[in-house]
């Protein structure tokens, strides 16, 4: 087996403690008005930028640098956290199934024959995230999906579409819709019963994560599973564009609905003997379901009926839970995570966020796997997040209280790593509210104050960085970077970006002579892990992307 005992770095010392700060959503962008990161006041993160320049750099945080499977792919959280834990660059879900959809193997493999029993008898349902935004699913992956179930048998299909907003321009979906209404034309032509069934905002509807509001979970399933909710249609395109036209509605959070028959009656409630297949590839927003959807005994909201599925997931959601237990695409095996190795080489680790983060300083950070490597040195602290509202109401969220918490397990020096999520300038420039993401983004900045005042206090280190783009630019733009205008407005950018995000080491522990290296102009998220260990005074894995630092003599 792998042997966990990490070499003594050569020159930096043990026992420092380290904060580990990661700001959702901070990347590097041109000044300018959509840049809420450069509007907002953040004299500390100023500071570390205008600081010593060997102390401040950028690393690349999309496309290949992070597992995805193109330039063209903006990071995001999965794949950040993932490379910043695990110190090196898997294939991610994205670029996996892709690989396994061109090569035809997903139709040969387990969870597809698993599926594929129900075809005879029983209707194959598809619920997921209908956009090609590629954070959590894509349209193409769906369209080969549809294609191929059809040519393999399955006589009748439904799929239960979660509009975007979000990874996507928000409006984007009644053309997704469209798309995928003619592909279901298509199968229809080819005597397939194939429909769209029911449908929602995906914020409002199912895609919750880590148990931050059932409700959203509870509003699908009655919808997907029971055939019920508040809006019916006879058609989805309808539908979709019905909803928006109420005042404030965006796709981000159209309410459930489903479609009926001309009698009335819901076209794809799933019953006894249906296939189930969640198209998002992407962990965190899929758990809650396949949790509801696989789990015999479950007492999270009353599900009314628990249908006898066959149900698979897109991919494996989550390695230690095994869940679920059928999926069509094996998940990356992202092993030996810089957490796993630290804790094993006797660092006791602390981790926080608020609930909508949680998982990213956790379950992410260790590769998609839940709960602790080693409960006596590890701890996990969840701070509640609002739930019920969109954060750019709240654009503070729970920043301080995760600083403070990170502040006193410093103080407490009960811990050599403290390792925190400060959600805001993500979440909030997720709204698409410019004016609330500036104050999100100077929520941000104060915390990171307070966790580097407590570093300061112990004489510790900082490492403050990010996991990819989001509030540094509001706005969708051409290739030569001027705002693309659509009948002469400009279009808010709710999603992330493809910039890279900034890295900062400092701290009164830091060892003299250390200093960002000159040879990695390329480096990404995926060389910090290394650094880290380094940090602590290890050396990293051979295997692992290089460390970002090295050790000058003065
Ligand atoms: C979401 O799930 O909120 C977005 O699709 C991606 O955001 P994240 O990658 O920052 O979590
Ligand atoms: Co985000």
């Amino acid at each position: 087996g792998a042997s966990w005992k990490l070499p003594d770095h050569p020159k930096l010392p043990k026992g420092k403690q380290v904060a580990v700060v990661v700001l959702d959503g901070w990347g590097e962008a041109n000044p300018n008005e959509y840049n809420c990161i450069h509007t907002a006041e953040t004299p500390t993160m100023d500071s570390l930028k205008n600081g010593a320049p060997e102390k401040w750099r950028l690393v690349r945080a999309h496309g290949t640098a992070v597992g995805l499977p193109s330039e063209d792919d903006m990071g995001n959280s999965e794949v950040g956290h993932n490379a910043l834990g695990a110190g090196r660059i898997f294939a991610q879900g994205a670029k996996l199934v892709d690989i396994a959809l061109a090569s035809g193997k997903i139709f040969d493999g387990e969870g597809f024959k698993y599926i594929k029993e129900c075809f005879e008898t029983g209707t194959l349902h598809l619920i997921g995230l209908l956009s090609d935004g590629g954070v959590h699913s894509r349209l193409d992956q769906l369209q080969l999906l549809l294609k191929g179930a059809g040519e393999r048998g399955a006589k009748r299909i439904r799929v239960h579409i979660l509009t975007d907003g979000r990874d996507v321009l928000d409006g984007s979906s009644v053309g997704f819709v469209e798309t995928v209404e003619k592909d279901l034309e298509a199968l229809r032509q080819k005597g397939i019963d194939a429909r769209i069934a029911s449908g929602g905002g995906r914020m409002y509807v199912t895609m919750d994560r880590y148990e931050n509001d059932w409700n959203v979970v509870k509003r699908g399933w009655d919808a997907q599973v029971l055939g019920e909710a508040p809006h019916k249609f006879t058609n989805a395109v309808d539908a979709v564009k019905k909803l928006r036209e109420e005042p404030k509605a965006n796709d981000q959070y159209l309410p459930p609905f489903v479609i009926v028959d001309e009698n009335g009656k819901p076209v794809g409630p799933i019953v006894d003997g249906d296939a189930v297949v969640t198209i998002n590839f992407r962990a965190d927003r899929m758990v809650m379901l396949a949790k509801a959807l696989e789990y015999e005994n479950f007492d999270k909201f009353d599900r009314v009926r628990f249908p006898k599925i066959h149900y698979a997931g897109m991919l494996e959601y989550d390695g230690e839970l095994k869940l679920p237990s059928h999926y069509l695409v094996s998940p990356p095996e992202i092993d030996r995570t810089s957490g796993e190795y630290l804790v094993h080489n006797g660092i006791r680790t602390f981790a926080c966020s608020e609930t909508v983060k949680f998982g990213h300083v956790t379950f992410f950070w260790n590769g998609n796997r839940s709960g602790y490597f080693n409960q006596e040195l590890e701890e996990y602290v969840e701070i509640p997040s609002d739930s019920g509202i969109t954060f750019n109401v709240k654009p503070k969220m729970k920043a301080l209280e995760i600083a403070e918490k990170a502040r006193d397990a410093i103080l407490s020096r009960k811990f050599d790593q403290v390792r925190v999520n400060l959600p805001n300038s993500d979440m909030v420039g997720h709204t698409g509210d410019i004016e609330a993401t500036v104050v999100a983004c100077k929520a941000a900045d104060e915390a990171v104050k307070m966790i580097l005042d407590a570093i300061e206090q112990v004489g510790g280190i900082y490492v403050v960085t990010a996991d990819h783009g989001n509030a540094e630019d509001m706005v969708k733009r051409d290739k030569s970077g001027k705002p693309l205008l659509k009948d002469g407005q400009i279009q808010i950018l709710t999603s992330h970006t493809l910039q890279p995000v900034p890295i900062a080491i400092g701290g009164p522990g830091v060892a003299p002579g250390v200093r960002f290296r000159q040879d990695l102009p390329r480096g990404g998220l995926a060389n910090v892990a290394a650094t880290v260990m380094n940090l602590h005074g290890f050396e990293a894995p051979s295997d692992y992307e290089p460390t970002l630092i090295e050790v000058v003599d003065n």
